[in-house]
Order: structure tokens, then C-alpha cells, then sequence
């Protein structure tokens, strides 16, 4: 698989998590990257790690998108990778979530991808390549758990709109594509108690949750030039998670 050298590339809500594991592995294969997030300080940190640049954008805002996306190509010059990574999930029952709360998950998640996407196309279609690259995950397009009712929401409707903007660009050399994780290890996921964790390793063939960088090189995969010929498509990242058809096949 050739390099991504000299390759501009944005991560949305890099700053830590896997969105951290996609531009590690981006950049370690040659991608110039920008750490895209609400939170600058963090995401200082991580682009100065990697020998990346900072961006601070709010992926709920459409005019900070735009900005985010002028400020990378005018930094890179070209634009040929976008991770539409930045996402929340916090949990709520089905009588706990109002329409603020239900909003809030869905206009971060799934619009903030959709105007991500949006904001970026534009400079790849010039050039007639892109890669963008959205995450979304296990829950809520396969799976559902009691607590994820929006954000399942959210995560589906992200594959929704993939499919549709795939076929639309089909013929300009940009694709869209999605990663589905399943448990990732990530400050998001030890914010979610020690129970939910219990609880997912237990529904875990393998035994053991992803690292970063594993959802990183699966989208590296999809961001390469070699997976031209794939687009609208969905890869799971979850360690069989999804697999099993009775608990005993777990056993
Ligand atoms: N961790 C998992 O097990 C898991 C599994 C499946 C899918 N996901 C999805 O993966 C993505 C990343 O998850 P994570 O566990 O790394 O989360 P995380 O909370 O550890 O990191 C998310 C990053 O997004 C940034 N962010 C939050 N709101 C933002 C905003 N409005 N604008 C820009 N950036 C913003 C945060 O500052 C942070 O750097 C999310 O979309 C999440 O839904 C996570």
C-alpha cells in the first residue's frame, strides 16, 4: 500500500480517544494532519506530538466546519483525507431524553458529520480525489443497549446520509466510507463506569476491547488511494463483537 505522503488530512475530535489513533497512524504514514477539535489546548498537545497542526472548530457549528476546512487547505495546500470522528455519548433511558438532550447527540453526531463532510468536498471534487471517512458505530445501525436511544439514533443516521453522498460523488473521485467500532479503549469509554465496561467485555469474542490505533488502520485502509473502488460501505472494527447468536457461543 503506497505512503500517504505529502497528503493532507483533517481529523475531527482528535484531540484524544481514537480520533487521537486515527491521526497517529495518518501521520505515521506520511499524512500532514490537522487535530481538529473543540478542545484547542488538548488538541495543541496531541498536533504537537505528531508534528501536526491545531484546529479549533465545534463540529456543531457549520461556519466553524467551513473555517476549519479553509484553515487545512490553506495550511496543506490540498485536502485529501477527512475522519468525521468528533462524537459524544452519554447516556439517558428513553423517558430521561428531551428534546435539548436528544438534540445535542444528534446534532453533534450525525450533523456535525454531515456539515463536516459538506464543508470539505468542495476542495477534493476540484482536485477529483477524497477520502472521507466517517465513525460511526456498532450501536444503533446493529445493535442496541438500554441508555443509547439518541445516540443509536445518531449513528445510524450517519450511514444514511453516507450511502446517499457516496452515490452523489461517485463520479468526482471522492468516496465515503464508514468505520463501525465496536468498544474502544478511550477516556470516553472509562467515563462510562467500570460497570459498562464489565458488561461489554463480557459480549466480547476476543476478550479484550480496541486499541486507538486499531480503528486508525482501518481507516487508513479506507483513506488509501488503493480502496478507490469502495465506497458507501461500512467496515466493524469490534473484535466479533457482533457475532454471536446465543451468549453460550461466548463460552
Ligand atoms: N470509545 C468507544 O468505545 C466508541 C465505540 C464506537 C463509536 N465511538 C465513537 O467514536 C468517536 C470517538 O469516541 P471516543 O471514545 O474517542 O471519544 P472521546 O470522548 O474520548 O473523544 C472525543 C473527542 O471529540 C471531541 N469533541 C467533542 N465534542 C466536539 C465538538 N462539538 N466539536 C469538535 N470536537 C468535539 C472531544 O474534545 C474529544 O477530543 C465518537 O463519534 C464515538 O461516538 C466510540
Amino acid at each position: 500500500m503506497q505512503r500517504l505522503d505529502g497528503q493532507g488530512a483533517i481529523v475531527a475530535g482528535s484531540a484524544r480517544g481514537f480520533g487521537r489513533g486515527i491521526a497517529t497512524v495518518l501521520a505515521s504514514e506520511g499524512a500532514r494532519v490537522a487535530i481538529a477539535d473543540v478542545d484547542l489546548e488538548a488538541a495543541s498537545r496531541t498536533a504537537a506530538e505528531l508534528g501536526g497542526i491545531a484546529i479549533e472548530v465545534d463540529v456543531t457549528s457549520r461556519s466553524s466546519l467551513r473555517d476549519m476546512a479553509a484553515r487545512a487547505l490553506a495550511e496543506f495546500g490540498r485536502l485529501d483525507i477527512l475522519a468525521a470522528n468528533a462524537g459524544i455519548y452519554p447516556t439517558a433511558l428513553i423517558d430521561e431524553i428531551d428534546e435539548r438532550a436528544w438534540d445535542r447527540v444528534n446534532d453533534l453526531n450525525a450533523k456535525g458529520a454531515f456539515f463536516a463532510l459538506q464543508a470539505c468536498v468542495p476542495a477534493m471534487r476540484e482536485r477529483g480525489y477524497g477520502r472521507v471517512v466517517l465513525t460511526s458505530s456498532i450501536t444503533g445501525p446493529i445493535t442496541g443497549h438500554p441508555g443509547y436511544a439518541h445516540y443509536g439514533a445518531s449513528k445510524a443516521a450517519m450511514l444514511g446520509f453516507m450511502r446517499s453522498a457516496a452515490v452523489e460523488l461517485a463520479t468526482s473521485g471522492v468516496t465515503v466510507n464508514a468505520v463501525m467500532p465496536g468498544n474502544v479503549k478511550t477516556p470516553g469509554l472509562d467515563e462510562a463506569g467500570e460497570e459498562h465496561q464489565r458488561q461489554m467485555m463480557a459480549s466480547i469474542p476476543m476478550q479484550d476491547f480496541a486499541d486507538p490505533a486499531d480503528i486508525g488502520w482501518a481507516v487508513r485502509f479506507l483513506a488509501s488511494p488503493e480502496a478507490r473502488y469502495i465506497t458507501g460501505q461500512t467496515l466493524i472494527v469490534d473484535g466479533g463483537q457482533v457475532l454471536p447468536e446465543t451468549p453460550e457461543a461466548l463460552s
